[in-house]
C-alpha cells in the first residue's frame, strides 16, 4: 500500500542500507531495491516465517542485495548490532497482518473462512486466540475488546463468551464470528458498512501478537538506529497505532515530522484494494544531535 508516498518518504539513494522491519511478501522491498543498485542493502524482518520465504522467493533477483532476518521488530536495534551495521540510512515499517496471512484460514485471522482460533503473527511463539479466551475472565474480555477493538457491544460478547464457555467451547473463527454477530444489533434502515465481527477479531489479533507493545519498543529503538538525517516511514491501520507513531515523530530534538497529517490511499487504491482504506503513513527525518 501507499508506494509512491512510502518511496518517497524514505528518500532512498543508490547504495544506501534501508531496514525493512515488517518485508511481508516483499512488495514494497522489491521497490526500494530498484532504487538501491548494484552497491546497496536491504535488511528485512518478519516475525513470520512463512512470509520470509515468500520475500525469499520475491526478492530472488537481488539476492546479493538482501539480508532477511526472522525478528519481531521490536528487537531491531539487536539485529542490526549483529549485522554490524551501525546505523541505517532508512527505516520502513508496515504494520498489521499481510493478505497471504489472512487468506490462509488455518491462521485464523479470517472470519470469512472457518480455521483455528490462532491469529499469532509467528506461529511458534505465544499464545493462540482460543487460549486467551478461555483463560480470560469476562470482565477482561469485556475490556479487550473496548479497549483494543473500541468494540460497544463488548460486555454483552463477554458475556455470551463465557456463557459457552461452561457448556461447550469455542474452537474456530466462524464460531467466534457468529457469537460476536448474534451480540451486535444490525443498524436500522442501513446495510451494514463493515462486518460486526472485525473490532472483535482486530482487537484479539492486537492483544495476541501484543501488537502495541511491539510498535513501542520500536519506537523508542528507532532514534538509535537511523543515522542523522535518515528517514523513518510508518504505515499504520487504526488509531491505536497512528496515535502512537504520531506522538514519537512530535517534538524537534530527535525527529522532524516530514508529515503534519497522515498521508492516506487515492481512491483508485482503495477501489483496487479495500484494505489500503485505512491505511495512514507518517514519515520523519532522523535529526543530528
Ligand atoms: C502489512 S504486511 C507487510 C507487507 C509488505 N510491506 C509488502 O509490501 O509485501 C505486515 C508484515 O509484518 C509482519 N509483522 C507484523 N508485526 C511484526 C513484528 N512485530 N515484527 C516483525 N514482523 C511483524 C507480519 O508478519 C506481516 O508479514
Amino acid at each position: 500500500v501507499l508506494s509512491a508516498e512510502v518511496l518517497e518518504a524514505l528518500a532512498v539513494r543508490p547504495g544506501q542500507t534501508i531496514v525493512d522491519a515488517t518485508v511481508g511478501a516483499g512488495g514494497h522491498a522489491a521497490l526500494v531495491l530498484d532504487q538501491l543498485g548494484p552497491t546497496g542493502r536491504l535488511i528485512g524482518l518478519d516475525q513470520d516465517p512463512e512470509m520470509l520465504a515468500l520475500a525469499r522467493s520475491r526478492l530472488s533477483p537481488f539476492a546479493g542485495n538482501v539480508t532477511l532476518v526472522l525478528s519481531n521488530f521490536d528487537r531491531l536495534r539487536e539485529v542490526l548490532s549483529e549485522l554490524a551495521i551501525d546505523q541505517a540510512d532508512a527505516v520502513l515499517a508496515d504494520l498489521g497482518f499481510a493478505s497471504d496471512q489472512l487468506e490462509t484460514a488455518e491462521r485464523g485471522f479470517s472470519f470469512q473462512q472457518s480455521g483455528p482460533l490462532d491469529m499469532r503473527l509467528n506461529p511458534t511463539e505465544g499464545e493462540p486466540a482460543g487460549a486467551l479466551l478461555r483463560r480470560l475472565s469476562e470482565r477482561d474480555l469485556a475490556d479487550l475488546f473496548w479497549q483494543l477493538g473500541e468494540e460497544r457491544f463488548s460486555r454483552r460478547i463477554a458475556r455470551k463468551i463465557v456463557a459457552l464457555r461452561r457448556h461447550g467451547s469455542l474452537e474456530t473463527t466462524e464460531q467466534l464470528a457468529s457469537l460476536v454477530r448474534s451480540c451486535v444489533p444490525r443498524p436500522r434502515g442501513r446495510r451494514p458498512t463493515i462486518d460486526p465481527a472485525t473490532r472483535v477479531f482486530q482487537a484479539l489479533r492486537i492483544a495476541v501478537n501484543d501488537e502495541l507493545g511491539a510498535l513501542d519498543r520500536l519506537l523508542a529503538a528507532l532514534p538509535a538506529c537511523v543515522r542523522p538525517d535518515g528517514r523513518a516511514a510508518i504505515i499504520s491501520f487504526h488509531s491505536l497505532e497512528d496515535r502512537r507513531v504520531k506522538e514519537a515523530f512530535r517534538g524537534k530534538t530527535t525527529w522532524q515530522a516530514l508529515t503534519k497529517k497522515p498521508l492516506v490511499a487515492h481512491e483508485e487504491e482503495v477501489r483496487a484494494n479495500p484494505r489500503a482504506r485505512s491505511a495512514k503513513l507518517r514519515a520523519a527525518r532522523r535529526l543530528p544531535a
